[in-house]
């Protein structure tokens, strides 16, 4: 297929370093554009976006899984991860995507899942026909039971999405799923497993693939050596590389093998890890000998809160250095309650590990956004602003569809509706994920809202027709507008990876400056503050002659 270049910006095939500073937009594929009217998203469908894409400003695209899947997990729960799931497209169609990005100026990330498989990937299937000991066993990791007869799983340890992480099989071995019960843990021990994988990596990256994103990279090496722990005391254990499950020291040795695969090409493939791992242990995955970036999530967990920006930019600053890499900013993604609604809902304060507390009837990262305490437009106000101020910050920043359109989360999903594993194994503890994931709005009216001619796999609430494309492509003032200026400006201002904090006299008010006269001014307060002088380019409200509360300006000084 040959595409036209209407966009500036050419892919330099040899800016090895293009992911530095890059902006990445994450598409959720199923929920973005559906071109054949079966409610699901697809690859046709991104492709009519992709001059949507080239105008909102965004250096790459990260895709969440489109392999084949039961979508017991959104498609984490993969059957091939060398294929494309029918829903989605062939691969004909991924090949189509990839160059028709490429042809706007705009780089391509795919999901990698390495901690699991589906229950329906052959390998799976293959080591339930196959006896206990068996080589096909050995893919994955099966263990005998406790108890009489081996009826009971060989700990008591809970899977992360609720219930036990053991399942029997009909012979009566159990075998480890961290995740959903349809998505068996791999061995990674196996030498066969880490080939697959690598040969997974370069059939993507023959193919045009810029980059991974490495699902639950701190999960893949385990030590189920004898005696097992109890969760209890798994909880306790500390997480210096020798916990049996998680972050683990080995895992430094897979990364750096497929290091090795990304190195073969020019220019070098990217990665980056979700690894949910204390600072102190980022560089193992974020250095340059292993996947060169790792995300820091610590912003998504902190409240709208002045000290605690500033403490985290400082501290995920401080370990990109030590890594050799630039930190990967994130305030939303598809785990996750949109950060309007999180910011208009009372924030519950932070655990002792450092993440906000659970509340009654979910989580405040994850539940749906509570309606009845939900003050929406603070909540926009506040994500406006705090958007202009990751922005502006040096390093990588990850934008979730349709936080540039300010969608809230879609709390008022019916029971019946949800996909979530998360939600069905744990009915009543958390609201799961769906309400970011519901199809994006693109038109004021009409079927599914323009997410295509039929309706969509989870609905859309009639206020989505508020927030589509349609209704703010036109307007300045909409958060669209200030998504595609702010993008804009940031690739003429962006320059040296460093920022000097400046005095603000206020405790509620940041301000920052980065090479070359940028300066931005942060307001977290409900006061106005002086202005300082400076020519202003941006604002993410109206500004008076002073700078509102709640009000992120950038200035050129
Ligand atoms: C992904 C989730 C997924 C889980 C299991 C996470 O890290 O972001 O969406 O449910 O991995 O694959």
């Amino acid at each position: 297929m040959s595409v036209p270049v209407d966009h500036e910006t050419v892919i330099s095939a040899t800016d090895a370093l293009w992911w530095r500073q890059a902006v990445v937009y994450q598409i959720y594929p199923r929920s973005f554009a559906d071109s054949n009217a079966d409610g699901i998203g697809d690859f046709a469908g991104i492709v009519s976006r992709a001059p949507y894409l080239a105008a909102l400003g965004i250096d790459a695209v990260w895709l969440n899984p489109f392999y084949p899947s039961d979508l017991a997990d959104g498609g984490y729960d993969v059957i091939d991860h060398r294929d494309v799931d029918a829903r989605i497209g062939t691969l004909a169609d991924f090949d189509a995507l990839v160059e028709v990005l490429h042809a706007h100026g705009i780089r391509l990330l795919i999901d990698i899942v390495p901690n699991h498989t589906s229950d329906h990937h052959r390998w799976f299937r293959e080591a339930l026909d196959a006896p206990p000991g068996s080589s096909a066993r050995a893919r994955y990791l099966f263990r005998d039971g406790t108890g009489t007869d081996g009826a009971q799983p060989p700990t008591d340890w809970r899977s992360l999405f609720g219930g036990s992480t053991w399942q029997q099989v009909p012979d009566g071995q159990w075998y480890l799923h961290t995740f959903a019960v349809e998505q068996p843990d791999l061995n990674w021990a196996n030498d066969e497993v880490r080939d697959d994988f690598l040969t997974t990596l370069r059939f993507w990256a023959d193919r045009g693939v810029d980059g991974f994103r490495v699902d639950a990279a701190h999960m893949l090496a385990k030590d189920l050596s004898d005696p097992l722990p109890s969760q209890d005391e798994l909880d306790l254990m500390p997480r210096d590389g020798n916990h049996p499950l998680l972050d683990r020291d080995e895992l430094q040795q897979i990364y750096a093998e497929w290091r090795a695969v990304f190195n073969a090409y020019d220019p070098p493939r990217t990665a980056v890890a979700e690894a949910a791992v204390h600072a102190s242990r980022v560089p193992r995955y974020a250095s340059p000998q292993t996947l060169g970036q790792s995300f820091f999530f610590d912003l998504q967990l902190a409240d709208y809160d002045p000290a605690s920006f500033h403490r985290i930019i400082d501290e995920c600053l401080r370990v990109a250095v030590t890594s050799g890499s630039s930190v990967t900013w994130v305030l939303n993604n598809h785990d996750t309650i949109r950060h309007t609604s999180r910011y208009g809902t009372p924030f519950p304060g932070y655990g002792p590990d450092g993440e906000p507390v659970r509340k009654h009837g979910g989580d405040w990262l994850m539940a749906g956004g509570d309606p009845v305490l939900l003050d929406a437009a603070r909540g926009s106000r506040r994500a406006r602003a705090a958007t202009m101020l990751l922005l502006a910050l040096p390093g990588s920043a990850y934008l979730y569809q349709g936080e540039e359109l300010g969608l809230h989360e879609v709390a008022e999903l019916p029971d019946a509706v949800r996909q979530d594993p998360s939600f069905l194994r744990n009915r009543a503890v958390e609201v799961g994920r769906d309400g970011c994931r519901v199809p994006l709005p693109w038109t004021r009216t009409g079927p599914s809202f323009g997410f295509g001619a039929g309706g969509a796999h989870l609905p859309q609430p009639l206020w989505f027709g508020h927030y589509a494309v349609e209704a703010q492509q036109d307007d300045p003032s909409s958060t669209l507008a200030l998504y595609r200026r702010a993008l804009s400006l940031r690739r003429t201002l962006q320059g040296a990876e460093s920022l000097q904090w400046l005095p603000t006299g206020r405790d509620d008010v940041l301000s920052f400056s980065r090479p070359g006269g940028w300066r931005v001014v942060s307001n977290f307060g409900a006061r106005p503050c002086p202005l300082p002088d400076g020519e202003v380019l941006l604002t993410s409200n109206p500004l008076s002659d002073h700078l509102p509360g709640e009000t992120t300006v950038w200035l050129r000084q």
